[in-house]
């Protein structure tokens, strides 16, 4: 496995095994990384003959300048991992590879960060999209692999590829969980004891919401999701808003002939966790 620091490094590393015809797949990060990441890399070598991952915290996209500092970090076990998953490459800049000077570049997607995270994190998408798009043009690669549990993300990375053009396919990979049902995430890590045990509520709630479905009106629905977690003394919702999965605008009834996902923000103490469930109608 070779890791790079300098983007110039790795792009003509790159470079040179696209001139051999090899198909390149690219997995963005901010490390920690778990078995969620590793299902991307997983993916990504099955469908790829090199694989990349990027490691990197980016600072543009925290608002929180406190939940930046928290973030965690531990490259070595990160390194190690990847080298056992035989992944080919990991690219891991530091701030002033990534940012020599200040991003001032403002992107737009109409009206699909204006919701859910978008509205709770103002500039976190933005700074995705400084961030994302640089890692692309140095690594340009055929495939670039998201999970579904960032899924406002996901639809802006899609969003951002047919605006600008960007030659690659983006591959939504499903969301990974722990055997209690939590959507795995880097800052589980955070959680105390209580606060873990207590998290499971909120991917068991979505589920009981999933399983009521479309025999109960959205209100009543929405009204127990947000009950159900708020009851929990270790937890307390930002959001939950059943949207539309293109436009991601919240959906007002059953009938609007569109595919439906509960998208859920939830606090654990100063810990911030996000969960969503796709509705089959
Ligand atoms: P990070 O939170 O490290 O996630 C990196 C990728 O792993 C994202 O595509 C995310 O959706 C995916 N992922 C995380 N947890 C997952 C899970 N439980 N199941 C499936 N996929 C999961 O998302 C980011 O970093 C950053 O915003 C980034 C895109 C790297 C830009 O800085």
């Amino acid at each position: 496995m070779k890791v790079f620091h300098h983007r110039r490094d790795i792009s003509q590393h790159i470079a040179s095994l696209k001139k051999e015809g090899k198909y390149i797949g690219f997995v963005h990060t901010m490390g920690a990384l778990h078995d969620g990441h590793i299902s991307l890399v997983r993916l990504a070598k099955q469908q790829n003959d090199i694989t990349v991952v990027s490691i990197f915290v980016n600072p543009t996209q925290f608002n929180d300048k406190e939940d930046l500092k928290r973030y965690p970090r531990d490259l070595n076990a990160d390194l190690a991992l990847l080298e056992n998953k035989k992944c080919d490459i990991v690219f891991v800049p530091d701030e002033k590879e990534m940012y020599p000077e200040p991003d001032l570049r403002v992107f737009s997607f109409g009206n699909l960060d204006k919701v859910m995270e978008g509205k709770y994190r103002p500039g976190h998408f933005n700074g995705v999209t400084q961030i994302v798009t640089k890692l692309f043009d140095i690594t340009t690669p055929h495939r670039a692999y998201f999970g579904m549990k960032d899924f406002q993300q996901l639809a802006i990375i899609r969003k951002l590829v047919a605006d600008y053009g960007y030659p690659v396919e983006i591959i939504a990979c499903p969301i990974v969980r722990e055997a209690d049902g939590l959507a795995m995430s880097s800052r589980n890590k955070r959680l105390s004891h209580e606060q873990r045990k207590h998290a499971a509520l909120i991917s068991k709630t979505l589920y009981k919401a999933y399983q009521t479905g479309n025999s109960k009106p959205f209100d009543v629905i929405k009204k127990n999701v947000v009950d159900t977690i708020n009851k929990d003394p270790y937890l307390e919702v930002e959001y939950f808003d059943i949207v539309d999965e293109k436009t991601l605008q919240p959906v007002k009834d059953w009938g609007i002939p569109c595919r439906k996902i509960g998208c859920i923000a939830v606090h654990a103490g100063d810990v911030r966790l996000i969960d969503n469930i796709t509705f089959n109608s």
